[in-house]
């Protein structure tokens, strides 16, 4: 409770957050639920905010996994530096910049990239660019879990993904309710 009051502070100060609630625990354990039997030595996530799912990755995370977030909000830069983990990087930035740099130096290198930033509020050419560097910095088989109140992203990730291989959920249980979208390379 303190923690989603905490959240709604900083919330309200930033509109490009895209939400006044963290995740809700439905929506962590479904993020969770298409993690089965995928390798997290190298995930990156775009948007931790406060570190809801950030924090149950590094629970699964081998001992020698790195884990990479970039968020914008320096409020919740600062709640996510107090995690004490030395797998954990963190990047004050955009994930349209940050994606570019990190396609160069893990080019299908990495596991997992977990994205709920607001879609909605990037203009087209940013969106286009984060799916395109995302899909490069998988390895074969990596996932892109993206989840969002809306499904916007969906025709963008079926240009780079296998339509077969994107599976798509809306959990109700969150306020508002959300879309938690999955595509495997
Ligand atoms: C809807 S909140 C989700 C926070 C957290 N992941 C959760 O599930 O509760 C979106 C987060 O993305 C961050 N954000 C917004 N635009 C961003 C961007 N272009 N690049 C990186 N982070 C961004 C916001 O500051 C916020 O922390």
């Amino acid at each position: 409770m303190q923690e989603q009051l905490n959240f709604l502070k900083i919330a309200l100060s930033d509109h490009q957050i895209g939400a006044m609630t963290r995740s809700s625990k439905y929506v962590v354990r479904a993020v969770m639920r298409n993690l089965r039997g995928q390798l997290l030595r190298r995930v990156i996530e775009y948007g931790p905010g406060d570190g809801v799912i950030t924090k149950e990755i590094l629970k699964r995370m081998p001992r020698d996994g790195e884990m990479i977030v970039i968020e914008t909000n320096p409020k919740f830069l600062k709640v996510l530096r107090k995690i004490e983990d030395p797998r954990l990087k963190i990047i004050e930035g955009t994930a349209q910049t940050a994606s570019k740099e990190l396609k160069s130096n893990y080019n299908a290198n990495v596991n997992l990239v977990l994205s709920s930033i607001p879609f909605s509020i990037l203009n087209r050419l940013d969106r286009k660019e984060i799916v395109s560097n995302t899909f490069e910095m998988l390895e074969e088989s990596g996932k892109f879990i993206v989840f969002q109140y809306s499904p916007i992203l969906l025709s963008l990730l079926k240009k780079y993904f296998n339509a077969n291989n994107i599976n798509t959920q809306f959990e109700l249980r969150n306020i508002p309710p959300m879309f938690i979208m999955s595509a495997q390379k």
